[in-house]
């Protein structure tokens, strides 16, 4: 059999609920988080760069920094989701991408973003993969070489997102919560702990983040799982 032609190094379609399911109730949800967000602010300027992060591992960062990154470009904005975790990288997997050359490339050269930003199967939807794992993500994150990327990355995109590690376990998700304009915090039906959660406020406190909302995924209801967003903090 003849194989498959790759799309720009893609190997399989996006998996996504709000790109294969816009009509569920968990797709509207997101869309109303989109609502909230391009409502909120960040003094008096437009929220243009996201983090989203959690209290621990497997909570849903990576799989809600996807779907609202595509829930805005199918809202016509031209997205970047960037995975800054460059610890347990997955948003390449999600998307189909190679991840030859990423984040950890572009923060560890001069090499300019553009040249290792992907297309996805979605438009408007764009990739910056975390690249092979550095021995220093904390330090990367934290370099002046972050902020001059950031403005860079602020210039080409209507919005940028950014998938983070656990920010209890390590401080990669409040270094990058300090220097955006907003922060998302997920927070998992029976697996987030509550004093887990509190500590996780506590650390975005600690370095003044926009703190948005939070977003309470998996929750069971008659229907489906479920992702419910409280706004404010
Ligand atoms: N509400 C949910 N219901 C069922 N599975 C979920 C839910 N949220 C996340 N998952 C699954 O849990 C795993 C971890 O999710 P992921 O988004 O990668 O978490 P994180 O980035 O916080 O480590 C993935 O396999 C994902 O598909
Ligand atoms: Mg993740």
């Amino acid at each position: 059999m003849a194989k498959k032609p790759k799309m720009n190094g893609q190997t399989h379609a996006v998996n996504l609920i709000t790109m294969t399911n816009p009509a569920s109730p968990i797709s509207e949800q997101y869309r109303t988080i989109r609502t909230n967000i391009q409502f909120a602010t960040a003094g008096n300027q437009k929220i243009k760069v996201l983090v989203v992060t959690s209290p621990g591992p497997s909570e849903g960062k990576s799989t809600s920094a996807a779907n609202l990154a595509a829930v805005f470009a199918q809202a016509g904005q031209r997205v970047l989701l960037v995975d800054a975790d460059m610890r347990k990288a997955t948003v390449h997997k999600t998307f189909g991408l190679a991840n030859a050359s990423g984040l950890s490339n572009v923060l560890s050269t001069s090499a300019t973003g553009e040249n290792v930003i992907q297309r996805t199967t979605v438009p408007n939807l764009f990739v910056l993969t975390s690249g092979p794992k550095p021995p220093n993500p904390s330090e990367l994150l934290g370099s002046p070489r972050m902020l001059q990327v950031i403005e860079e990355l602020k210039s080409a995109y209507d919005l940028v997102i950014f998938d983070m590690p656990p920010i209890v376990a390590v401080t990669d998700a409040q270094i990058m919560a300090s220097k955006a304009d907003g922060t998302i915090l997920i927070l998992r039906e029976n697996i987030s702990r509550k004093d887990e959660a509190l500590k996780a406020k506590e650390l975005l406190q600690m370095v003044h983040a926009n703190i948005l909302g939070v977003i309470y995924n998996g929750v069971s209801t008659d229907k489906d799982q479920g992702y419910y967003y409280y706004y404010g903090n």
